[in-house]
């Protein structure tokens, strides 16, 4: 058996890949992440805002001289916690892409198509494999069309998918009046691979100290629902790798993904509930559940069950959608 993985036209050893997070900002956890069989890692976001901030700092810096720096620094509203700045981030890129065997993915995040987008160069010369490109606002004017969200997120890929010749994946929500058309504008950007879905942040409100709470909470199983539909519509029907991320907690889950039509299958949550040799877990269940079937490998699956197979998909989702209401308590 083989669960080797073409993924943004790399080769990776598994479909298995560990999402951003905090825990893959560690060198060693990305070394155990790699011996317990993750065919890539990708490493938390470096922000737009962070990157813009550095450069401001740095402009002010060479046009009044050193002796205004901390003078500068005050200009700025306090700094949000990144994970870290430019240079550490650099750093782990250059380290981690040589000392790891499988490959690096650099993840940006960030809202605006300009300036910030040339650091995209920089990780590609400290030696990533490919980036990951994380484009989340929350459209809160009323003013801003759908159109003009679209365009907006059409302008960020192209940036940067031309300022770099490693591919760049784009993780999206699922919140466009049309999806798949949405997916194809992408990749007509420039994406080579769409990560499905960002999770939203979603503010709750505390009644007791009437303050607005923002909290993040890991993701469960129920929550694969969303992006098995659109995974499993756009599998087959568009020139673009498809990874899968949200609510994968068992081997069960990554198996869910593939017959939907994920080339690879991103995890964070088991992580950080389960700690890092949760990876093997997974890896382990994935394999033994494709050989008790006497499957070579994920290929053997991918796709099965995805829309590509059915004939009229958009009545076959009609005729589910009332089958559901109408057989509730049947
Ligand atoms: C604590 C935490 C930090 C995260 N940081 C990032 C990040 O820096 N960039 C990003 O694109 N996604 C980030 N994510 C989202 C995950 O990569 C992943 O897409 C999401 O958690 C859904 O997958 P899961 O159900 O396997 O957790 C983070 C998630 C968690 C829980």
């Amino acid at each position: 058996m083989d669960l080797g993985t073409k993924y943004l036209g790399l080769d990776l050893k598994s479909p298995l890949v560990a999402s951003a997070s905090p825990l893959n900002r560690h060198l060693d956890n990305l070394k155990q992440l790699q011996d317990y069989g993750a065919g890539a890692v990708v490493l938390p976001s470096m922000f737009e805002e962070q990157i813009v901030r550095e450069q401001e700092l740095l402009d002010q810096l060479i046009e009044h001289g050193a002796e205004s720096f901390g003078e500068a620094l005050s200009y700025f509203p306090a700094q949000t916690a990144y994970a870290f700045d430019t240079s550490d981030h650099l750093n782990l890129v250059e380290k981690a892409a040589k000392e790891l065997d499988i490959p690096l993915i650099a993840s940006l995040n960030g809202v605006t198509p300009s300036g910030w987008v040339d650091y995209a160069r920089d990780i590609e010369s400290a030696g990533a494999a490919a980036i990951e490109l994380n484009v989340f606002f929350v459209p809160s004017d009323p003013a801003l069309s759908g159109r003009e969200v679209e365009r907006r997120y059409s302008d960020i890929v192209s940036a940067v998918t031309s300022a770099v010749g490693i591919p760049v994946a784009v993780k999206i929500g699922p919140y466009f009046s049309s999806p798949a058309h949405m997916a194809g504008e992408l990749v007509a950007a420039g994406a080579k691979g769409l990560v499905m879905f960002n999770r939203f942040y979603e503010p709750d409100i505390d009644p007791m100290s009437l303050s607005v709470e923002t909290s993040l909470e890991l993701s469960h199983a129920y929550e694969m629902r969303l992006p098995l539909l659109w995974i499993g519509v756009l599998a087959g029907r568009i020139n673009a790798s498809l990874a899968a991320t949200t609510g994968v907690d068992r081997a069960e889950d990554v198996v869910k993904y593939l017959l939907a039509g994920a080339d690879v299958v991103m995890t964070t949550s088991s992580l950080l509930r389960h700690g890092l040799g949760h990876m093997e877990v997974l890896s382990d269940g994935l394999w033994d559940w494709l050989s008790s079937r006497g499957l070579d490998g994920p290929g053997a699956i991918r796709g099965t069950l995805s829309h590509a197979k059915i004939d009229n998909p958009e009545a076959y989702e009609r005729a589910n959608y009332i089958k559901v209401l109408q057989g509730f308590g049947a």
